[in-house]
C-alpha cells in the first residue's frame, strides 16, 4: 500500500513549506506540489490545517526498568504504544548490567526484552564498573550490534554509578570506537552523604529528596564530565540538564568547539520545586533525579533550547505506580526515582514552547526528531521528511484542547505528574514506517519495531 499525504505544511529545521508527500512500501518517495499518483493502491490522507512532521524521536526512556520497588510501571509494549499515540516513532533505551555480569549478555538479553516494542529501538549501552574485560565487550556491542551510545551514571555510586578513572577509560574506548557518551550528571558520593545526613536528622519527607540533590552538584559533574571528556578526546552528551549553573559549563566547553550536547525534559522546563511543597501523594510522583529546580532554571533552559545549548528534549521516561512510590512514605531514599511523560513530549512542547513564542516550529522538530537522530546516527534514516527516508510522520492537528489526565492517558500508571495540565494540539495521524498506526488520535494498527543497528565505521 502506498500513502499520498496531501496540503499539509511540512515542517523542518530550517523551514515550513506547503508539500504533499508520497510513501511507497514504507519510504518516503517523493515530497512535493501537486503530487499526482494512479489511484490504484494509493490511500490518501488529507492534511489541511496540518503540520507535518518526521517522527519523534524519544532519546531517553527507561521502560520496564528494574528498580528496588519492582519494575517501571511502563513494559515494551504499553510504552510504545504510549509514545506512538503522542507521535513518538522510536525511543533510544537503556542496557544496565548487574554489576559481575558481562554487558555484552546483557544488551542481548535487553535486545530481546526491546523486541516487543511497537517502535523502532536503539539501546544505550551501561558500563557499571571497569573490568579487564569491559573494553572488549564494549567493543563487541559497537562492532557487533551498532551500539554507539554508551551511558555512565555519575550518581547512584552504590548500584550502578562509576567513579572518575572508570569513566575515563570508558570515554577512552568510546572515543577510538568514535561513538559518544551519554551521562547522568549528579556528584554521587557528596549527595549520598547529604541524603543520609538529612535523614539521620529526621527530616524524611519528600522535599529532603530534592534537597539532598541541590543544583551546584550537578553542574560541579557537569564540569567533571567536561573535563573527563576533553581528556578522553571523546564526544560528549548530558542527560537531562535541569539547572542553569551547569549551562555555563556546557556553553563554554561548545564555545571551545568541545563535542558537547545536552539534553533536557518537559518537566525541567515546565516544574519547580514547589511540586515538593505538599501532601506525599502530591509531591512523591515528582520525585526524579535531577530534582525539580526554580523558575529561573526553566527560564534558562527554555533559553538555552531557543539559542541551540541544548540540542535535544528527552523525557527520561520512568512512571511508577503511586503503591510503587508509598515505599518511601517515612524515608525519602526509598522512594522510586521517575515519573512517566513518554506520551506528552510533543503536545507539552507544542503547547508551552510553540504557541507560548519560547521556540519556533522548526526548533520543536528539530530538538525532537533531527538533532537526537544526527546525534544517535539515525539520520537520514530518521529524523527527516525526505526522499529516501524511513515514512514516520507525524500528522499534528494544531487545534484540539485537552487536559492531562491519568484517567484518561496511555502510560500505565495510575499517576501523571502533568495531570490537569491544558494542552493544544494533537497527533492526529502517526505513520510508522509507511503504515498509519495512529488514525484521529487512535491507535489503529500495531506495527512492529526494530532494532536501529547503526553500521560500524
Ligand atoms: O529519576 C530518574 N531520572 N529516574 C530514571 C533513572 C535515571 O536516573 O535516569
Ligand atoms: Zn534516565
Amino acid at each position: 500500500m502506498n500513502i499520498l499525504i496531501k496540503n499539509g505544511a511540512l515542517v523542518s529545521p530550517e523551514k515550513t513549506v506547503f508539500s504533499d508527500v508520497f510513501i511507497r512500501d514504507g519510504i518516503i518517495e517523493r515530497i512535493g506540489k501537486n503530487i499526482q499518483v494512479p489511484e490504484k493502491n494509493c490511500e490518501t490522507i488529507d492534511a489541511t490545517g496540518c503540520f507535518l512532521m518526521p517522527g519523534a524521536i524519544d532519546p531517553h526512556v527507561h521502560l520496564n526498568l528494574p528498580s528496588g520497588q519492582g519494575f517501571s510501571s511502563d513494559d515494551f509494549v504499553s510504552g510504545s504504544k504510549a509514545a506512538l499515540l503522542g507521535g513518538t516513532t522510536s525511543i533510544i533505551d537503556f542496557v544496565t548490567p548487574k554489576r559481575g555480569q558481562s554487558v555484552y549478555d546483557a544488551f542481548l538479553e535487553r535486545k530481546k526484552e526491546a523486541a516487543k516494542s511497537l517502535i523502532d529501538y536503539k539501546l544505550h549501552v551501561s558500563p557499571v564498573e571497569w573490568l579487564p574485560r569491559t573494553a572488549e565487550e564494549l567493543e563487541r556491542c559497537y562492532y557487533e550490534e551498532g551500539v554507539s551510545s554508551f551511558k555512565i551514571y555519575m550518581a547512584y555510586k552504590s548500584s550502578i554509578g562509576i567513579n572518575d578513572g572508570a569513566i575515563l577509560q570508558v570515554m577512552k574506548t568510546v572515543a577510538r570506537l568514535g561513538g559518544i557518551v551519554t551521562v547522568h550528571c549528579e556528584m554521587g558520593n557528596e549527595i549520598d552523604i547529604l541524603r543520609d545526613q538529612y535523614f539521620k536528622a529526621g527530616k524524611t519527607s519528600v522535599k529532603y529528596h530534592a534537597l539532598s540533590r541541590p543544583p551546584e552538584m550537578e553542574a560541579m559533574a557537569v564540569k567533571r564530565a567536561i573535563d573527563l571528556a576533553k581528556k578522553a578526546d571523546c564526544s560528549l552528551y548530558i542527560v537531562h540538564v535541569s539547572s542553569r549553573l551547569s549551562l555555563e559549563h556546557i556553553r563554554k566547553a561548545q564555545s571551545g568547539l568541545q563535542p558537547v550536547y545536552a539534553e533536557t525534559c518537559p518537566q525541567y522546563l515546565l516544574y519547580t520545586d514547589k511540586k515538593y511543597q505538599g501532601k506525599f501523594e502530591q509531591t512523591a510522583p515528582c520525585v526524579m533525579s535531577p530534582p525539580l529546580r526554580k523558575r529561573a532554571d526553566n527560564i534558562a533552559l527554555w533559553q538555552a533550547l531557543a539559542d541551540g545549548t541544548i540540542q535535544t528534549v528527552g523525557t527520561d521516561h520512568c512512571p511508577f505506580s503511586l503503591e510503587q512510590k508509598k515505599a518511601g512514605l517515612s524515608d525519602f531514599r526509598k522512594i522510586p526515582n521517575g515519573a512517566g511523560g513518554i506520551e506528552h513530549r510533543l503536545e507539552l512542547l507544542y503547547s508551552y514552547g510553540v504557541l507560548k513564542k519560547k521556540i519556533s516550529i522548526n526548533r520543536l522538530v528539530d530538538m525532537i526528531s533531527t538533532q537526537p537522530a544526527k546525534i544517535f546516527g539515525l539520520f537520514p534514516r530518521k529524523g527527516t521528511i525526505s526522499p529516501g527516508s524511513d515514512a514516520d510522520i507525524i500528522v499534528w492537528n494544531p487545534e484540539p484542547a485537552r487536559t492531562i489526565s491519568a484517567k484518561s492517558h496511555h502510560q500505565n500508571a495510575d499517576i501523571n505528574i502533568y495531570e490537569g495540565t491544558n494542552i493544544y494540539g494533537q497527533a492526529k495521524y502517526v505513520l510508522s514506517k509507511g503504515m498509519l498506526a495512529v488514525n484521529h488520535g487512535k491507535l489503529v494498527k500495531q506495527v512492529k519495531g526494530f532494532y536501529l543497528y547503526q553500521k560500524a565505521e
